[in-house]
């Protein structure tokens, strides 16, 4: 290290590229569980992992139990990242019981409190929504100044394909993909589109999948709809055939949706390239293989549906994607920064991150666009047991990372207090602001419960 004139330390990049730190719009850190406890994954390890992969900022998911409330869980989430957290971080509220009481006075606090965006879930039995509740979560986003983020998957069609496999002896993981084929993706998505076309709020479909859901979010954008795409590492490195590895490792490829095949990537691929999807989160999941709650929890013979979903890729979301994506020519260095930093901020409303800008916090990456590394989970400095991407080699690392100006990991040794991340409050801004076209001109969303 040399020295700067004022006497402060110089990091000298050398050939190394210097891009802004990444940021990860939906990854879910120690998120709270029903009945007590929180994902295995804490907000101090989930930084470390984050950091270790050139992550500096986060929005993790504040979460509502059926039956309960936002504001409690919500006020024990802040003080679990206010005393754990090393990355900057905002949250998404996930919205699983709009009772009046929710949306008349406990959804304006949260937002009070600096939350601009909600979740919604179509399928889960524990967080699912129907049309009704959906239009209703929608209707107040809409008159809050919220964004809307969906997980788009039809509930009853997956609940009875899932029955129909069940019953004819097909428990084993790979069945969860076909539990959950494509077009239950599309139709969600489609719904999703509808139904907020119909309140005029803005929305993001989260982790897609495969070209049939990112077509209908094309056509969407074509006619001027509000609507964002998200997909995933895991979408473009993993495959349905993970799922179908021997015994029970299929289960360490789970998610939902479901990988897909090489077919679907490629659409993917092209619907990045005409800025259908403009996101790129890792979805990170906090499920260890082994575990109280983890893959195994109900047993190595655990039918598919009773598996938790979900893979971790906090820290691997930025070397798979330059690996996959830039190390292929598929994607440029600055298409790289935008889908991982630039757009997730502006979507999402961190004005001071995704870019490296007067006026913008100097969270940096150092960046070897040609380093090789052999992914292992010794590798990965998540708290969960395994990696799905095992084995696989990528190119492109991170040398260092700098948050707000401070080195805070170097040489894959990360160097942060617990509790020095800071919590990121969004104020209103314009990108999510309604389009004003509502059918008829009639704004069902003004009588609505709130
Ligand atoms: O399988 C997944 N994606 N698990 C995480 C929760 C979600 O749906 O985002
Ligand atoms: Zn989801
Ligand atoms: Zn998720």
């Amino acid at each position: 290290m040399a020295e700067r004139l004022d006497g402060g330390p110089i990091l000298d990049a050398g050939c190394l590229l210097v891009l802004p730190g990444g940021v990860d719009s939906h990854c879910h850190i120690e998120q709270l569980q029903e009945g007590g406890g929180a994902d295995e994954e804490t907000f101090t390890t989930g930084s470390t992992a984050a950091l270790a992969g050139g992550t500096t900022s986060v929005v993790t998911f504040s979460t509502q139990f059926k039956g309960g409330g936002i504001l409690l869980p919500l006020a024990e989430y802040r003080r679990r990242a206010a005393a754990g957290a090393m990355v900057d971080y905002a949250f998404h509220q996930i919205v699983t019981d709009p009772t009046d009481a929710v949306l008349r006075d406990e959804l304006p606090q949260a937002v009070a409190s600096g939350i601009r965006s909600f979740k919604a879930f179509l399928t889960y039995d524990p967080l699912r929504l129907d049309d009704r509740q959906y239009l209703e979560v929608l209707s107040a986003a809409r008159r809050l100044g919220c964004l809307v983020t969906v997980h788009c998957e039809n509930y009853d069609a997956i609940a009875w394909r899932s029955a129909a496999l069940l019953a004819d002896g097909r428990t084993v993981p790979k069945y969860h993909a076909w539990s959950r084929p494509a077009v239950v993706e599309r139709e969600a998505t489609h719904r999703a589109i509808a139904l907020a076309e119909l309140v005029d709020t803005p929305i993001e479909v989260f982790h897609v999948s495969c070209p049939e859901a990112a077509e209908e979010i094309a056509r969407a954008q074509a006619r001027g709809v509000k609507v964002w795409g998200e997909t995933c590492p895991q979408y473009f490195a993993l495959t349905a055939a993970d799922m179908d590895r021997p015994g029970f490792e299929g289960a360490k490829f789970m998610c939902s949706p479901a990988p897909r095949d090489a077919a679907a990537q490629a659409g993917l691929w092209d619907a990045i390239r005409m800025g259908t999807l403009s996101v790129i989160s890792s979805d990170h999941s906090g499920w260890s293989y082994g575990g109280e709650r983890g893959k195994r929890s109900a047993g190595p013979d655990a039918p598919f549906t009773a598996i938790p979903n979900g893979v971790p890729g906090l820290q691997a979301r930025l070397p798979l994607l330059w690996s996959l994506g830039v190390a292929t020519g598929r994607l440029t260095p600055s298409d790289f920064v935008r889908l991982t930093a630039t757009q997730p901020a502006a979507l999402f409303g961190l004005a001071s991150k995704g870019r490296i800008a007067p006026g913008a916090d100097a969270d940096l990456v150092l960046w070897d666009p040609h380093r090789r590394t052999r992914l292992t989970n010794a590798t990965q400095q998540h708290a969960i047991d395994y990696t799905p991407y095992d084995g696989m080699e990528v190119t492109g690392w991170p040398v260092a990372t700098l948050r707000r100006g401070a080195v805070v990991m170097r040489d894959d040794r990360v160097q942060a207090a617990p509790g020095s991340g800071r919590y990121l409050p969004v104020a209103p801004y314009d990108l999510i602001r309604p389009r004003g076209a509502l059918p008829d001109g009639f704004d069902a969303a003004t009588f609505g419960a709130g």
